[in-house]
């Protein structure tokens, strides 16, 4: 058995021990090779209690836009008649019902993992799409219908089963957002250069990038600083593209975007409590090392207050 399918087997078995029992049994069932991938990515969604929170995604959203806002002055997106793209969106179409919610003219999303048909689903509809419209009505006022929210979903949003570097949205975008998705990117470098090529002039954008390990939340640096990026491979595969901020700040830079980082949590602790491997103390200072999440967006004329 190679090592990276212990690592996660590891991982998967934690899991099993910890999500609602229909779920892993939706999961199994994704891998078999006879299984419908749609009714089965629904079987997730419906037992799946965080997918099923209304106001999760939007949540992240808020709390990112007033951080932007308190310590940069960052203006919040206006969304009405623009072009969005959301990169990774996930099975629920991530931010892209709330964009369309706030009046945006056409939403297209990329995600390799996106099954088409299972958010359109009447089952999900009830149990997700609904409860969101309701959190979206609470959170930005009753700026239309449900039914005309899901006939503006049905004309302007579009999710695509790709990857970044094959987006083709048929537009420019005045707005570019993703939550924990570059991070997963392995060809970081080849996918924002195509993602400069889809970039309006005077885009905005806001990406939420997770640098921990996706696996434990109580040590988010274990694994990946105790050894090298090519262990690391060897054990946990290529879920995670293992770059830092200045790997993706220079990333960005190479392909022509410039970007600001805004710093959401820095637990220095963590780091503190993992045995550093010298790969990453020959190349990173421990301040970088400690950054777990930080938001990418355009630059402000603020700064840090
Ligand atoms: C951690 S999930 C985040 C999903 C969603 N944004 C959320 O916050 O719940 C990362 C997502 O990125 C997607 N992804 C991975 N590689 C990608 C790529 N090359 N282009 C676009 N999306 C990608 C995955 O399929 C997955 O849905």
């Amino acid at each position: 058995m190679k090592l990276e399918a212990i690592g996660n087997l590891g991982h998967r078995l934690m899991l099993a021990r910890t999500l609602p029992p229909r779920l892993v049994l939706a999961k199994i069932a994704k891998r078999l090779p006879w299984s419908n991938r749609r009714s089965v990515r629904v079987s997730e969604i419906l037992h799946s209690p965080s997918d099923l929170r209304p106001d999760r995604l939007l949540e992240f959203y808020r709390t990112q836009e007033a951080l932007l806002s308190e310590r940069k002055s960052r203006s919040p997106i206006d969304f009405r008649g623009r072009n969005v793209i959301e990169i990774g969106p996930g099975p629920l179409a991530g931010w892209g019902p709330m964009a369309i919610f706030r009046g945006a003219e056409r939403v297209y999303g990329v995600d390799p993992d996106w099954v088409d048909g299972a958010f359109s689903d009447p089952a999900v509809e009830a149990a997700y799409l609904r409860p969101h419209h309701m959190a979206l009505s609470e959170a930005f006022g009753a700026l239309m219908p449900f039914e005309e929210f899901r006939t503006r979903l049905a004309d302007k949003l579009t999710v695509e089963a790709r990857g970044l570097d094959a987006a083709q949205p048929e537009f420019t975008a005045d707005i570019i957002i993703s939550n924990s998705c570059l991070e997963h990117i392995v060809s970081l470098d080849v996918a924002l250069m195509s993602l400069a090529n889809l970039s309006a002039p005077a885009v905005r954008f806001m990406h939420l990038v997770n640098f921990g390990n996706h696996r434990d939340r109580l040590s988010p640096f274990s694994t990946i600083y105790e050894m090298s990026p090519s262990d690391y491979r060897r054990r946990y595969g290529n879920h995670i593209n293992l770059r830092r901020p200045s790997d993706l700040h220079a990333a960005f830079a190479a392909a022509g975007i410039e970007a600001e980082m805004t710093i959401v949590d820095q637990p220095h602790e963590k780091v503190a409590g993992v045995d550093v491997h010298a790969y990453w103390k020959d190349r990173y200072c421990t301040e970088e090392l400690a950054v777990r999440t930080a938001l990418f967006c355009e630059p402000t004329n603020g700064g840090e207050k």
